[in-house]
């Protein structure tokens, strides 16, 4: 982690909305046994007196699976020259295929034991608060549910969880 510097969560500069809709990595498990898929939705936020990232994602992923089942995870952001990297993470499952040695990123872990990308510009190490998944009843368009669940999966899990640690590239 020589080549980062540890920010405070209330520090990071860039959009973060820009950042989070090209897509990052969301990595969860342990140092023997993690996974990892990119992502496009979440969020930040201030709440319950902390910063939070809040994420989507779908029951049948694997990592879905990780997320469950370990206290943290991360959230890892890189610049563009990473696109295929992380076009194969959001094409390919974990469960079929190891995407470490596949796209030859880097994990690092944590003090906490959370995998991280020694690639990545930017790092959220993230502890989780509070777990919940969408209902149907509650969708007020239910033309999103056609749009966006039934055959294209299943109603996403939400995590929310605590920022906890934030590493920038140092330049
Ligand atoms: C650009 C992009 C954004 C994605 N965003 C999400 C997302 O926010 N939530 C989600 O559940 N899946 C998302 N996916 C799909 C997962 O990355 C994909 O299903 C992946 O293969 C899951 O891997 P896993 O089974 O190893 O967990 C996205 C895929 C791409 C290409």
């Amino acid at each position: 982690m020589d080549n980062f510097k540890k920010l405070k969560a209330t520090e990071i500069t860039q959009n973060l909305i820009g950042l989070i809709s090209k897509s990052m990595l969301i990595t969860a498990g342990e140092r023997d046994n993690f996974n990892t898929m990119t992502a496009s939705w979440g969020g930040v936020a201030f709440l319950w007196n902390k910063p939070v990232v809040f994420i989507f994602v779908r029951p049948e992923r694997y990592t879905n699976y990780f997320l469950e089942n370990t206290d943290t995870f991360s959230l890892s952001f890189f610049d563009d020259s990473y696109k295929k990297q992380l076009l194969f993470c959001g094409t390919k499952s974990g469960k079929d295929v190891d995407k470490v040695k596949e796209t030859g990123l880097t994990p690092l872990f944590t003090k906490e034991g959370t995998p991280i990308f020694a690639e990545a510009e930017l790092l959220l190490e993230c502890k989780k608060l509070y777990v919940d998944k969408f209902n149907e009843e509650f969708f007020l368009d239910k033309d999103m549910l056609e749009q966006f669940y039934g055959e294209k999966g299943g109603l996403h899990r939400i995590f929310i969880a605590e920022v906890t640690n934030v590493w920038q590239k140092d330049e």
